[in-house]
């Protein structure tokens, strides 16, 4: 059995106070080390966080000189140029803004011509030598983290994944393209991957989260919980608004 811990829990006023603390978790990360490797998530979640983010970074508050920037998941299957692709969406809110280079954008790719299972080999041989410092994630409805769904092991690595229902459901608006075929598969570093990385941070906003806050971070530590298995990690911060915190 291995060891639980308590997750430090914060809980702020909104989703704007959310995003200002996670922002603030990230400069001090790269002020402490400078090539500070930092997983990053995609979602609604974090789109504020790297609006102040990329104020920080133009503002010289913050010098990412010599970070690496690492993505967290990826839908399989989509064209290069395609806008619902997370690589594409990273770019749009801070790659580009940021000027950030490609040599140290470590990307999972999502193109049709690739091998799936060999992109996820690669993606993983990647990264497995050199751990994140700082990985920071999003919530699935159904306690997804990355594109782990239930049932999820805490020792999966990075792989090709089928996208549940649920996550197809919830996911629907903003990967149902007209004329486009929906993915149904995705590559995401897996949760030993997650539980590997130095600290984590997971942030949740909004009273849609709230129940699956409750159980990932109240009941009992499970497959079907993906998100619980952060509590076998001793330097795992969950920031949550107030609504999202309102169940626990
Ligand atoms: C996707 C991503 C997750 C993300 C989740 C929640 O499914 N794979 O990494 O955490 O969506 O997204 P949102 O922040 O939009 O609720």
């Amino acid at each position: 059995m291995q060891l639980e811990h308590q997750p430090e829990i914060v809980v702020l006023q909104d989703p704007e106070a959310v995003a200002h603390f996670v922002v603030s978790e990230i400069i001090k990360q790269v002020k402490l080390k400078a090539n500070s490797v930092l997983t990053i998530p995609t979602g609604k979640t974090p789109e504020r966080t790297y609006e102040l983010l990329v104020e920080a970074v133009q503002n010289g508050e913050v010098n990412f000189d010599k970070v690496t920037l690492r993505m967290l998941d990826e839908y399989a299957c989509l064209e290069r140029k395609d806008s619902r692709t997370f690589q594409n969406h990273l770019r749009r809110k801070l790659i580009d803004p940021i000027n950030f280079p490609n040599d140290r954008f470590q990307t999972i790719d999502s193109w049709p011509e690739d091998d799936f299972p060999e992109e996820a080999r690669r993606f993983e041989n990647l990264i497995k030598r050199t751990p994140s410092d700082l990985t920071i994630l999003g919530i699935g409805q159904n306690a997804h983290i990355g594109f782990n769904e239930p049932p999820a092991r805490p020792t999966d690595r990075t792989r090709v994944v089928q996208l549940s229902d649920d996550t197809l459901r919830a996911n629907k608006k903003d990967i149902s393209k007209h004329g486009k075929r929906t993915p149904e598969f995705a590559i995401t570093q897996g949760i030993g991957n997650i539980l590997e990385s130095k600290r984590i941070i997971l942030m949740a906003t909004g009273k849609s989260k709230a129940d699956i806050i409750r159980q990932a971070v109240r009941e009992a530590v499970s497959a079907h919980i993906p998100a619980s298995y952060l509590r076998l990690h001793p330097k795992t911060i969950f920031f949550l608004d107030r609504a999202a915190a309102s169940q626990l």
